[in-house]
């Protein structure tokens, strides 16, 4: 039985000896020590010895079996740090190496110059309010004086939703809402998005204005050019003038387009690209209100006066980042808008 036993141990430990997978390892262990393991298949032989025999040949078998464990322990301690130190080297990884570009989002230039615009009004106390852009004819039309038979409400200029609804072609149709809404004073600006059935390099069927209104006892047209003048500054640079041109618009009473002087040559060159060579740039509308507004929000014209300007966002901010097309506005290509 010793004879026995030496084998299937020796046996053992040079097969643990040679063993190269971890897997194999518990297999020799389960095939040599397990309980049906060749060591104890032996052991099981043990009664049929002499009493006398039986404590040395288990002193023998536990003997064998600290070895094989020992051994079995050993062998898999050197696999395992054999197997880490491939997976380190093969995954080696080099610190000095430069890191993956990361692509940051970045506001878009229209949501940039709408907030940087607000900024500014916001610092003469102008409150932001919003209305639909899915707005009724009388709010967009009727509401700011624009008579039934006014061509913006053709066709071609107005998106119908249905009878009666349109997609709102200005923020003007804030201006009944706001009026209605509150008592006066009202000191407001309606960002948002408007729509006209328009489309070429320097119209969008969908674009940004930002309406302002003021309405309190008192409100000058020289109110109204001191505003603009400060926003005009703010936003093109301090030697900014602007300059009043008459205009009509049905809901102002007088009415102007506005020009700021030229940012780029100070109204100094007949071949600035900017301008075009007059020296000025156009970039809002603006008035007194109608007093037939007030009318219909139901103020009495007798105690309150106000003006109402709209300007265009993608105008601002074209001008302000030198975009050649408003069509790149919209596209979604971030080659155009990481540059911002
Ligand atoms: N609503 C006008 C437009 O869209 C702009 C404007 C607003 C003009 C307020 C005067 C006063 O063209």
């Amino acid at each position: 039985m010793l004879e026995k036993l030496d084998s299937i141990g020796n046996q053992a430990l040079k097969e643990i000896s040679a063993v190269n997978a971890l897997d194999s390892i518990e297999d020799i262990r389960i095939r040599i020590l397990g309980k049906k393991g060749a060591l104890s298949e032996v052991l099981k032989g043990l009664g049929a010895l002499a009493p006398e025999e039986r404590p040395k040949m288990g002193a023998a078998a536990n003997e064998w079996k600290r070895k094989i464990e020992e051994s079995l322990a050993a062998r898999k301690a050197e696999l395992e740090q054999a197997r880490l130190d491939a997976e380190l080297q093969e995954q080696r990884i080099d610190p000095t190496l430069p890191s993956r570009l990361l692509y940051r989002g970045a506001l878009h230039p229209i949501t940039q110059a709408t907030r940087r615009i607000i900024q500014v009004f916001g610092r003469l106390g102008f409150d932001v309010v919003t209305g639909p852009e899915v707005e009724t004819e009388f709010l967009n039309f009727d509401a700011v004086n624009i008579p039934k038979d006014h061509p913006a409400r053709d066709m071609q200029d107005t998106f119908f939703m249905g009878p009666g609804v349109v997609l709102r072609t200005h923020t003007s149709a804030v201006q009944m809402r706001a009026l209605r809404s509150k008592a006066w004073p009202v000191r407001i600006l309606c960002p948002g998005a408007v729509y006209r059935c328009d489309n070429d390099a320097t119209h969008s069927p969908m674009f940004h204005q930002i309406e302002g209104l003021w309405v309190d006892r008192g409100v000058k047209m020289s109110d109204l050019k001191g505003v603009l003048e400060f926003f005009a500054r703010e936003i093109f640079g301090a030697d900014t003038k602007i300059r009043f041109r008459p205009s009509y618009f049905p809901f102002v009473e007088p009415g102007a387009e506005v020009d700021v002087s030229c940012f780029q040559c100070s109204g100094g060159s007949p071949s600035c690209r900017v301008c075009k060579g007059s020296g000025w740039l156009e970039i809002l509308g603006a008035g007194m209100v109608h007093p037939k507004l007030f009318e219909l929000a139901g103020y009495d014209p007798s105690q309150v006066t106000g003006f109402a300007f709209g300007l265009g966002v993608e105008r601002v901010a074209m001008l302000l980042h030198r975009i050649p097309d408003l069509r790149l506005m919209f596209q979604g290509d971030v080659r155009f808008l990481n540059q911002f």
